[in-house]
């Protein structure tokens, strides 16, 4: 056992280096904290560049008639009115100023011929509200928080994964971590953390996610006695592609739709005019998700399982200036050319709108000392998230998040840390490497089949009860995952941590999943198909009790009558 581990201090830690965690690094330096920024990739390798058709903020460059007010309401109305409000509100009276600061920064948007910021239309937005730069936006966003968090001085531990939060008398203290390249352990000291890990695609088997997306923020949260909430809403983005199989899931973005893209099944028709006529392509990602699934379902699907993306009838300069990406990513992947021939796209998990419980001004989760924001926390989007409004999310609630981390920081005096939870942590760390059971790979893809099969798109409680059954199974198999070789560069002993993560979190979404009876946004149950009114007025809340994941409900606070008229009067 180790007895002097390599001990870093700082006032703010923030766990994740993507969209979120970069926001909250900028602020927190603002506010005159030290700040150390830990992720297991590198600096700004995240998802956030997925959101690549936009960021949803009411600016009315093109439409004057948008403000906040229409932001919010379709906000809540995508969401299925299970947003916090609260965040809802927030988020899309703050979002333009947040773009504007993005420009100061140095973000190149594209233009209109007044050389205001552009905005295109998406799903279930009523105006054009997505500022973008192209179909490269989230890459944009994270190009500019890096430089600016680099300028500013923000410390950043690349390639360590924290594996622990460390808690004191009912406080964060601290984090255990370990360095991937060489399996050394390092010791974070600090006053207030920010998870800003994203999500937890990888767990399923068709996704937009690449390999960090494990879950881990949300497992370490919860592990720490920390509140997750309204888990069961999986988002699967309607367009991924689906051809050639090496490729399936990479995202096609809603920018295709959002610039004109038609949607067919192999007979040639444009079939989101039966599922909803009047918004079409541009429907909620929910609904033009289930739309392509039941075509495919039904026998119309394309020759490669998915439905006809077709964007030719454009004319070819303009598609390329738009979606420059979209037309490489073709051309170079499946040997398409989006400018002759329609595209086959199918959906792929993309996103969670469950998380970590947080306060809407501060991100603070329900244990003391541990913030959240991004993807891994819940509330802003309910039941539904609209495409764009993850990136308006990360920077408005990384911004509070950090701002807020820093206030309690000032307050705070570091903790002292208990050496009987680190050693914990290094005993769970090294168990694979005397363990005498299977490869982690085999339990992954297991997982991810069970999960992509019995908790996807349409759900129903005898697929959820064998999925939960199955995760009991897969949890006492990765108790004993096995790994060979040393602590150096090894992908294995990696991802038994990432699968414990991803076991906690799938059980979390599982149960959920059963405990909601109904059928709403994101979460479609054959056997419970309609809304159910009860169910709109309480959240899932998981936590963790006796090491079980113990699921409970909280209602949800009545919205006050002034934002109730916003509601009422967008109607
Ligand atoms: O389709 C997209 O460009 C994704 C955007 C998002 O998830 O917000």
């Amino acid at each position: 056992m180790t007895t002097n581990y390599e001990v870093r201090e700082h006032d703010v830690l923030i766990i994740g280096a993507g969209g979120a965690g970069l926001r909250a690094a900028i602020e927190a330096l603002a506010q005159g904290a030290s700040v150390g920024v830990v992720c297991k990739s590198l600096l700004g390798k995240a998802h956030t560049v997925m959101a690549e058709g936009g960021i949803a903020a009411a600016m009315a460059n093109v439409d004057p008639a948008d403000n906040w007010k229409v932001h919010f309401r379709d906000t809540m109305s995508g969401g299925k009115f299970l947003n916090n409000w609260r965040m809802a509100q927030l988020h899309a009276l703050e979002a333009p100023d947040r773009v504007r600061e993005l420009e100061q920064w140095g973000a190149l948007f594209d233009r209109t011929e007044n050389g205001a910021i552009l905005q295109r239309a998406f799903g279930g937005h009523t105006f054009k509200r997505l500022c973008h730069v192209g179909d490269r936006t989230g890459l944009e966003l994270i190009r500019t928080l890096q430089d600016r968090g680099v300028q500013q001085g923000v410390d950043c531990y690349m390639e360590c994964t924290v594996t622990r939060l460390l808690v004191e008398n009912g406080r964060f203290a601290g984090a255990f971590a370990y360095w991937r390249e060489n399996g050394r352990f390092i010791v974070f000291k600090a006053k207030a953390v920010v998870i800003a890990t994203g999500g937890i695609g990888k767990a399923w088997s068709v996704t937009s996610n690449s390999w960090e997306y494990t879950g881990d923020g949300m497992a370490l949260a919860y592990e720490a006695g920390a509140e997750l909430m309204d888990m069961e809403f999986v988002q699967f983005h309607p367009t991924g592609m689906v051809w050639p199989p090496g490729v399936q899931g990479i995202l096609v973005t809603e920018a295709v739709r959002g610039e004109g893209g038609i949607l067919r099944n192999k007979l040639g028709e444009r079939f989101m005019e039966k599922y909803d006529p009047k918004r079409m392509e541009l429907s909620t990602r929910d609904v033009v998700a289930r739309s392509i699934y039941t075509e495919v379902r039904e026998g119309r699907g394309t020759e490669h399982g998915g439905a006809y993306l077709d964007i030719s009838h454009k004319p070819a300069e303009y598609v390329k200036k738009k979606l420059p990406s979209m037309y490489h990513q073709f051309k170079e992947l499946a040997d398409v050319d989006i400018t002759k021939e329609p595209m086959e796209v199918g959906p792929t998990c993309h996103y969670m709108m469950g998380g970590i419980r947080v306060e809407a001004e501060t991100g603070q989760s329900s244990m003391p000392g541990i913030f959240a924001a991004g993807e891994c926390a819940a509330g802003l989007h309910g039941a539904n998230r609209l495409g764009g409004n993850s990136l308006s999310d990360l920077l408005v609630f990384g911004r509070r998040a950090g701002m807020a981390a820093a206030a309690l920081a000032k307050q705070t005096a570091y903790s002292s840390l208990d050496n009987a939870q680190m050693q914990n942590a290094e005993r769970e760390l090294l168990a694979p490497f005397s363990n005498k059971g299977e490869s982690p790979y085999a339990i992954h893809r297991d997982l991810q089949t069970v999960m992509q099969s019995l908790v996807g798109i349409y759900r129903n409680a005898e697929d959820l009860e064998r999925a939960l059954n199955e995760l009991q199974m897969f949890k006492a198999r990765a108790a004993a995952a096995t790994v060979e070789g040393s602590r150096m560069y090894n992908p294995g002993w990696h991802l038994v941590g990432e699968l414990k993560s991803m076991l906690i979190i799938a059980e979390a979404v599982t149960k959920s999943a059963m405990a909601r009876t109904e059928s709403r946004g994101a979460h479609s149950r054959i056997d419970y198909p309609d809304l159910d009114k009860a169910w709109g007025q309480k959240h899932n809340i998981i936590v963790q009790e006796n090491g079980e994941v113990v699921r409970r409900e909280l209602p949800i606070p009545p919205m006050p009558d002034d934002l109730k008229e916003v509601l009422a009067a967008q109607q």
